[in-house]
């Protein structure tokens, strides 16, 4: 490990911090304000894409751009520190906060940083205290770049909207409200106001303040600014001059006489909003203290569900952050930290779910209408919504760009499964909500909604009478065979679903339901079964029903339950048979994919050996697979996708060439991302899966590798899991992934199968 627990609390203290790459996420109880911060005081702070108090960083800004740094210089006798470069440092860090401890020239510095649990700003706060045996005089400098606009303006009229910039300076704050906000299919005027407080201990303000970025750089640059020559004098007005340029938030304190031990602290508060109102709440040391100490209680309080105690209390310390990584993706979605580079904000439909599955454990109560409020976003052909934003609004697709994920069907019902099994509330099936993208209001049971999804699913195949690949499924970068793509390791997930709904209906008292009339063209086993052997019957139903529900006459039939359950379970045993049959290959495991061209993707192609994990994990979990085939599987998955150094396994073989007959996974260099890394989603389901099927310790083995190589050296990282390790075991896209909510997720409900 990097770093070292030094509580309980999952507090943890790291030596030169700057020697990696990672940062650490911000934010609070709302995620009204998210904030990412690195060990030299790189990343941002905004609210959302359009609203960034300082300027967007990506990964690649962190080590190189120092306008993506909140800094602070320290003017000594003979030299200036700039406390974004390191001193002898140490991170310590918590829940909540982001310590680090400096010491240079006789001084010990602390900088804090944190997000008040129920306030909407950063607070920063510089302690320097005078370790040596004399007087030190200190002149202090704050820097924090004001941005004021959205993500978007950093290339597309950057400089043009810096002259919207008008700024104001009162004796504690610099504030940023441009005139207006800049898109050019549609200007609005601006009502946002970005500002940056500052004062010394017993709120003293700061001596004067640099306002813009030229008032500061004077002819020098950011490496050498005149402002700290002495050339340039801080101003205490506004000056016409100063409108329409960058803004900064930089403020000069006065000089100080640091005597021996004696120590001094400076307080910096960056948001949005009125200074006024945040200043009244944060105006004094006292009140930071408080504000901190509160944050710190609020988080623990919320990672108190569920208990989870093991003998080692390294491990429980590391559970903590795992734990926390559910809360944080509901809060930034896979937006805005610094490998996040994209999106806005809003969770993906696949997340959502899985998300909810250790959301069930952590905040229980809430997630009921969680459960409901996401039904709304299936449409009536199967398909749905796919990003929902974080007050809950359903969004077609985040680039307007109509796309199908095939898996999408899969993952609602794995959690309403379990939301059923821990609360045995099958009421919920019979709650009535309405569709997505609907003309008419008409409002269908959640059992309709789920059916809706898994039926229109089991029809849709393709030449090989497998479920269709559509724009992609988990795997998003199999994203370029939406002709003749068909999806084998998703068809097993929908062949377990059919099984598993069959068996729920089972328990239900009522002997009918009522389901809307057109939904009976899919019940075949009802009316007129087909031959589910001939892909093109399938195809014919699905078109059929897909006519009809054109235009919905919004009657309901009654169906009897023991009808409903017959149809689900020949399906399910269709389906399962031909994909155990039809997909093991010879060299003992299954195919999971045909590409663009119809063609296989799995097993030895022109020679060579093709494998992907999760074509073999969802054949494990769906209790398709035979025990037998487990077996094999198992050797195959530790002959071809273990790394036997790095003990982790692997996404798949290396196919050796770009694939645009599958998808872009293939472009990513090999061992990264979707081509090959250690993924974490999938070894959880992997390790999951095994456990579930009986082979407990190779399962437990799977999820011992993400602790091993989570906590490696090499992966580089602070406690929690990635989303991946590269080749080297290095771990990427930190916090945000869906393999902390299934690692939580496999480690209490991850023992075998209950049907
Ligand atoms: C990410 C996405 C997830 C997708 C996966 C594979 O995984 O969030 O929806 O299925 O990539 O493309 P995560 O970062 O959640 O581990």
């Amino acid at each position: 490990m990097i770093y070292e627990f030094i509580d309980q609390q999952g507090t943890f203290k790291l030596k030169n911090p700057n020697d990696y790459d990672a940062y650490f996420p911000l934010t609070n109880s709302k995620g009204s304000i998210l904030s990412s911060i690195s060990p030299n005081l790189s990343g941002d702070i905004k609210t959302d894409n359009d609203h960034f108090i300082t300027p967007p960083a990506s990964s690649v800004d962190l080590k190189t751009n120092l306008l993506c740094r909140r800094d602070f210089f320290i003017q000594l006798k003979n030299q200036t520190l700039r406390l974004s470069h390191p001193y002898n440092d140490t991170l310590e860090a918590g829940f909540l906060y982001h310590k680090l401890i400096k010491k240079t020239k006789g001084l010990e510095i602390e900088i804090l940083n944190f997000i008040p649990h129920n306030l909407g700003c950063e607070v920063m706060q510089v302690k320097i205290k005078n370790k040596t045996k004399s007087s030190l005089e200190i002149t202090p400098t704050s820097f924090i770049p004001l941005y004021g606009r959205s993500a978007e303006n950093i290339r597309d009229h950057r400089h043009v909207s810096s002259l919207l910039n008008r700024i104001k300076l009162t004796k504690y704050t610099i504030s940023l409200k441009p005139t207006m906000i800049f898109n050019e299919s549609g200007h609005q005027l601006n009502k946002t106001e970005y500002f940056s407080i500052a004062f010394e201990d017993n709120k003293r303000p700061a001596l004067g303040q640099f306002p813009t970025l030229d008032y500061f750089l004077g002819q020098g640059d950011l490496l050498n600014p005149e402002s700290l020559q002495g050339k340039i004098k801080p101003l205490n007005k506004e000056m016409p001059f100063l409108q329409g340029k960058e803004a900064l938030a930089c403020f000069r304190f006065k000089k100080k006489l640091l005597k021996k031990n004696q120590q001094v602290s400076y307080y910096l508060l960056s948001g949005i909003g009125s200074p006024e109102s945040f200043f009244k709440k944060l105006n004094s040391p006292s009140k930071i203290d408080k504000a901190f100490s509160e944050t710190k209680k609020y988080w623990l309080n919320h990672l108190s569900l569920p208990q989870l105690n093991f003998k080692d209390k390294t491990y429980n310390n590391w559970l903590k952050w795992v734990k926390l990584q559910p809360t944080l993706r509901k809060l930034f979605g896979n937006s805005f930290l610094p490998h996040f580079d994209y999106g806005k904000g809003g969770r993906g439909w696949r997340d959502l779910w899985q998300d909810a599955l250790a959301l069930l454990f952590i905040e229980p109560k809430k997630t009921k209408q969680l459960i409901l409020n996401n039904f709304q976003g299936v449409r009536l052909d199967g398909s749905n919504a796919t990003i929902i934003t974080k007050d809950g609004r359903m969004i077609p697709d985040r680039n307007n760009i109509s796309r199908v994920w095939m898996d999408h069907g899969v993952w609602p019902w794995l959690t309403l499964k379990l939301y059923l099994d821990k609360t045995q509330d099958l009421s919920i099936l019979r709650q009535k909500v309405t569709y997505f993208d609907q003309q008419k209001p008409y409002r269908g049971t959640v059992l309709e909604h789920i059916l809706i999804q898994q039926l229109t699913h089991f029809f849709d195949v393709g030449s090989h009478n497998i479920i269709r690949l559509r724009n992609a499924d988990w795997n998003d970068g199999l994203d370029m065979a939406p002709d003749l793509g068909e999806s084998v390791a998703f068809s097993f997930m929908y062949a377990d679903n059919l099984k598993s709904l069959s068996l729920i209906l089972q328990k239900m008292k009522k002997q009918k339901v009522y389901l809307l009339k057109e939904i009976v063209i899919l019940l075949d086993q009802i009316t007129k079964p087909i031959d589910y052997n001939n892909f093109r019957e399938k195809q014919k139903r699905l078109k059929l029903f897909l006519q009809k529900t054109k235009n919905i006459s919004g009657q309901k039939q009654e169906i009897t339950l023991r009808g409903l359950i017959i149809d689900l379970e020949k399906k399910s045993q269709h389906l399962s048979a031909w994909l155990r049959e039809k997909e093991w290959l010879k060299q003992g495991f299954f195919n999971g994919y045909y590409d663009n061209k119809g063609k296989r993707v799995e097993g030895k192609i022109k020679g060579k050996l093709r494998m992907m994990l999760a074509s073999q994990v969802f054949a494990i979990m769906s209790g398709v697979a035979t025990d037998q085939q487990i077996k094999k599987t198992w050797l195959s998955i530790n002959r071809h996708l273990k790394d036997k150094k790095l003990g982790g396994f692997r996404l798949n073989t290396d196919f050796g060439s770009i694939y645009p007959d599958l998808g872009r996974a293939f472009g990513f260099s090999y061992g990264n991302k979707e081509n090959g890394a250690f993924f974490n989603h999938m070894v959880v389901m992997l390790g999951f899966a095994l456990c579930q099927r009986g082979f407990i310790r190779e399962g437990r083995e799977v999820l011992a590798s993400i602790y091993k190589m989570a906590t490696a050296k090499s992966a580089k990282i602070y406690p929690g899991i990635p989303e991946y390790f590269d080749l080297s075991g290095k771990g990427l896209y930190l916090y945000l992934t869906g393999s902390a909510s299934w690692y939580i997720y496999a480690l209490l409900e991850g023992t075998q199968r209950k049907d």
